[in-house]
């Protein structure tokens, strides 16, 4: 079956994953890539299939209601997987209204063009489907309790060693909304605008929460990549807090794979949770990193660990996230693939391997080679 369908925020971190995934296992499907390329998207991050026929960039904003009617009409779509977003906490800490207009606006505005073109169209919202891809930050935060007796539900296990939970009481899909920093606050409006235009306007929709994600890709502002090339750089390591905040760890490619059984298979107007089941406090995944780039880098044991710094702790930072994800289990059979530690490695040994894309994307050479290119389009 054809089907035309729109990616946002296509050239970010997982929407890259996301776009490569979909062109590749279907052949038939046209992926429109619409991304702003803020300076989260990337071009480069596309480069192996940019020139795929069954895959076309479009550079706009996701606030622009023109532009996005005329795009919705001019590839005839009928489906949208919506990525596009401001994604780092710290970031909307020091500017919130950034992340209004786009998470919330850019959001709003992305609905309200897919109804109106949809709801032009003889068969309405027939075979349509507006995916909104959102996080577990919504739900707020969770206490570190015991975790005596929690088992992990996947067959594939999250992590060999390592104990996957820090409490007993985990984000279920029912979960009250309570999102605490202004990043969280604005995904969450989003979700509540999304489930609006299902009740109100009857568009089909489904909603998808996800944990940390990591992998290649990943701008090196956020936790993990941040601190593999601080560490190949012997440069302080900023540990918020004591680091005892805990994050559920997910392989980028594990959520691109949820993401693409839910857009598919996932009931209308429903909501799956997506987690590795695999919680780590941030002081565990920092020695972690610095005995791994260390010993892929030949140098000896112990040589990084002095660059551990405690800093001033996160405005608001939530203790702990973690997902119960035995819905997408259950009912659409999906688990995670790779083990934390396995997981961890291959993306240490991709951002070792791939020092321009990180020299690039931290001195933003590559938005002023892709702005000449994409400009006046
Ligand atoms: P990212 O910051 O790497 O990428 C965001 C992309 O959106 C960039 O390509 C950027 O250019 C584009 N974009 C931003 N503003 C835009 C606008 N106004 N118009 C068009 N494009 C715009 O983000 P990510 O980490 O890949 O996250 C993608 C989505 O997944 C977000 O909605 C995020 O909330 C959600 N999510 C992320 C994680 C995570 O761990 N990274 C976890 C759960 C959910
Ligand atoms: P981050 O990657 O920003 O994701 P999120 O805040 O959305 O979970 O941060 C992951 C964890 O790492 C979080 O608890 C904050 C912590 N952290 C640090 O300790 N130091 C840092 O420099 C960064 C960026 C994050």
């Amino acid at each position: 079956m054809t089907r035309n369908i729109i990616i946002t925020g296509g050239a970010g971190f997982i929407g890259s994953h996301l776009v490569r995934l979909l062109v590749n296992k279907y052949p038939d499907y046209h992926i429109i890539n619409v991304d702003k390329l803020t300076y989260a998207g990337n071009l480069a991050n596309l480069s192996d299939i940019e020139n795929y026929p069954n895959y076309t960039f479009v550079k706009a904003d996701i606030c622009d209601y023109d532009r996005m009617l005329e795009v919705m009409k001019m590839y005839k779509v009928d489906a949208v997987i919506h990525l596009a977003a401001e994604s780092h906490v710290d970031r909307s800490i020091t500017d919130p209204f950034t992340f209004a207009r786009t998470n919330v606006m850019g959001t709003l505005t992305l609905l309200q063009a897919a109804r109106i073109y949809w709801e032009s169209l003889p068969e309405k919202y027939e075979g349509k489907r507006f995916h909104h891809v959102s996080t577990d930050e919504v739900y707020g935060a969770l206490e570190l309790t015991d975790p005596d007796g929690v088992e992990s539900p996947f067959t594939t296990a999250a992590s060999s060693e390592h104990h996957h939970a820090y409490g007993r009481d985990f984000f279920v899909e029912t979960t009250k909304y309570n999102p605490h920093s202004p990043y969280s606050a604005a995904k969450a409006s989003s979700d509540h605008f999304v489930r609006a235009y299902h009740d109100t306007y009857g568009m089909p929709v489904v909603v998808t929460n996800c944990s940390n994600n990591y992998g290649p890709y990943q701008f090196p502002e956020k936790f993990i990549p941040l601190f593999i090339n601080n560490i190949r750089l012997h440069r302080p390591l900023p540990v918020y807090g004591r680091g005892e905040n805990v994050r559920d760890w997910l392989y980028v490619e594990d959520h691109a794979r949820a993401l693409d059984l839910v857009f598919h298979k996932g009931k209308d107007a429903d909501t799956y949770n997506i987690g590795g089941f695999n919680e780590w406090k941030n002081i565990d995944i920092v020695r972690l990193l610095v005995r791994t780039v260390d010993r892929l880098l030949g140098n000896p044991e112990g040589y990084s660990d002095s660059l551990v710094t405690f800093v001033t702790d996160r405005a608001g930072h939530d203790l702990r996230y973690a997902i119960d994800s035995r819905k997408i289990y259950r009912e659409l059979g999906w688990e995670p693939s790779l083990q934390f530690e396995e997981g961890l490695e291959k993306t240490v040994r991709w951002y070792l391997e791939n020092q321009q894309w990180v020299d690039d994307v931290t001195s933003g050479d590559y938005q002023k080679y892709y702005e000449s290119m994409y400009s006046g389009r």
